[in-house]
Formats: structure tokens, sequence, C-alpha cells
């Protein structure tokens, strides 16, 4: 029996448990959504606003894009790929096959979510806690994570499917110039979203004895 059926948690928490267990990477995503841009724009929102961040440096930037403003986003990885792929740096054939069909599939979902870490933002937070001064730049990326687990599972409990992409740092000229990004904004993150398009095969996992261990219960 799965956690989410267990009896003890209460309706909150049973949703939350089903939700975590429900959320996938999906990767075949449909250019529509069950909810709003208004309704979607206050999710994201509210992730961006509520996620906790180190001190509260509040480091994490996020672009919402939708429609031709999703779109554009995975023409410039297309083109930046293809333009490595002139220059001998990729494969074209891996890039035929392989690449560009995904890119196109993540052209063809609804939105696609920009995460940023504003390391300019962390420069006093580095002064005023020097002995932290050289983590301070890995607790801004665990405050982006936990902003894209949220939406994540925001979006998952709409009925939308998402995959978190990395094609930073390649598109990161032309994003910032298409949006106009600050240049103290870095991308780390994208996260490509929609209905999702099929059923996605169960996962495995490792046994979570060896992951997870409790003591003094
Ligand atoms: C921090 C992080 C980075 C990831 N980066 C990528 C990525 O760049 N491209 C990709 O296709 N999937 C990426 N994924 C998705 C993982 O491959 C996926 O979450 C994992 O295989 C488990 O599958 P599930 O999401 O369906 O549970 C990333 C996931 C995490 C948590």
């Amino acid at each position: 029996m799965g956690l989410s059926q267990s009896k003890p948690f209460n309706k909150n928490t049973r949703s939350l448990l089903k939700l975590t267990q429900e959320r996938r990477t999906h990767y075949k995503l449909l250019g529509k959504s069950p909810i709003s841009d208004d309704d979607l724009e206050t999710l994201i929102r509210n992730a961006t606003k509520h996620v906790p961040t180190a001190w509260n440096t509040q480091s994490s930037r996020v672009v919402l894009l939708l429609k031709d403003e999703h779109t554009k986003v995975w023409d410039i990885a297309i083109s930046v790929i293809e333009g490595l792929v002139k220059a001998g740096a990729v494969p074209k054939e891996m890039f035929e096959n392989y690449t560009k069909p995904k890119l196109e599939a993540f052209k063809a979902a609804y939105g696609t979510i920009l995460l940023f870490v504003d390391y300019e933002s962390l420069e006093a937070t580095k002064e005023k806690f020097a002995i932290y001064a050289d983590k301070v730049d890995t607790f801004a990326l665990e405050a982006n994570a936990m902003a894209e687990y949220l939406i994540w599972l925001s979006l998952q409990s709409e009925g939308l499917g998402a995959s978190l992409q990395h094609y930073n740092p390649l598109i990161d000229d032309q994003v910032a110039k298409t949006w106009d990004i600050p240049s103290s904004w870095k991308l780390e993150g994208q996260m490509v979203f929609g209905t999702p398009g099929e059923k996605i095969e169960e996962k495995e996992f490792d046994p979570i004895e060896q992951r997870f261990k409790v003591y003094g219960k």
C-alpha cells in the first residue's frame, strides 16, 4: 500500500504525499493547459515569493513564458545548437535524430519557466556572513531547486506535466537579449510544462532502507 493511503495523516498531508508520488518527468507535453494563464501566474508567483532562501536573501528570479514567448526559447536552443553543428562541435546525426526532435517536443508544450539566481543580490550576505561566503552560491542553488520543486508539484496538482531542462549556458546570451535579463541574473534551469501527452512508465527505486534511516523510534 502506498504512503498516500496511510491512515494517520490528515487530508492535506495525504494530498501532498499523493502529489509527491505522482509527480514525474514528462517529455511529451501538449500545448494546452487545464488552468488559465492568470492562475498559472499565481502559482509561479507564489512559489517565487514563498520558497525559503538562506538568510532570506530571496535570490531566485523567475520568468514565466507563455505562447509565442515560450516557443522563442526553444527556437533559440535549436538555432544555438544548429550553430554548434555547423562549427563541427556537435555531430549532425545526433542533432537531427535526437536533440532537435527533443527540442521540437519542448516547443510544442504550453509554457516554459526560466529560473535564475541573481548572484549580485548575494554580495551583501557574503560580506555579512564571511565565514559562510563560499557556501552562499550553493545555498542559492538549493533555494532555486526548492522553487523548482514547488512549481513542479503545483503544476502537477492542476493536471499539468513538466520537465526540468538545463540548456544554460548555451542559450544564456540569447535569453538575456530576448527578455532583457539583468546581467547579474544567471540562468540555472528551464522548466517546460503542458498537458501530459503520454503515460509515463513506472520508475524503479533503490531500496529505501539504503537511503533512509531512523534512530530513537
Ligand atoms: C536537479 C535536477 C536536474 C535535472 N536535469 C534534467 C535535465 O537537464 N534534462 C532532463 O531531461 N531531465 C532532468 N532532470 C529530470 C530527471 O532526470 C528526473 O527527475 C529523474 O530521472 C527522475 O524521474 P521523474 O522526474 O520522472 O521522477 C533533472 C532532475 C533534477 C531533480
